[in-house]
């Protein structure tokens, strides 16, 4: 995860509940918001490294997405490869709380 620049306000925390995830564009980018059941927040970048597709098209569990084109899947902790066919890393984000708002760390 690089430096956060900016801090910006991309949701409800009550429009994501834990197990969901959310599609935002911030900055630019597609970004990928996710609330896990264990209550922890995490985003990485929504589009996927192997060909075009959003990750938010595909299924959440746990704490892996899986790709909806070819069944690709990241950590979204981590934003780590795991599985064929991608083997490049999706870039993360950080991501805290505001009170009810949900914030997305930009980088530089
Ligand atoms: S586009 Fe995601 S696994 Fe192929």
């Amino acid at each position: 995860m690089t430096e956060v620049a900016t801090w910006v306000r991309v949701a409800a925390a009550k429009d994501i509940p834990p197990g969901e995830m959310l599609a935002i564009e911030a900055g630019g980018r597609k970004v990928a918001v996710f609330h896990l059941d264990d209550g922890s927040w995490h985003a990485i970048d929504n589009l996927c490294t192997h060909a075009y597709a959003l990750l938010t098209d595909g299924w959440l569990e746990g704490a892996e997405i899986e790709c909806p084109l070819h069944a690709g899947r990241f950590d979204v902790r981590t934003g780590k490869a795991l599985c064929a066919p991608v083997d490049e890393d999706v870039a993360t984000y950080a991501v805290r709380l505001d009170g009810a708002e949900v914030l997305l760390g930009l980088p530089t």
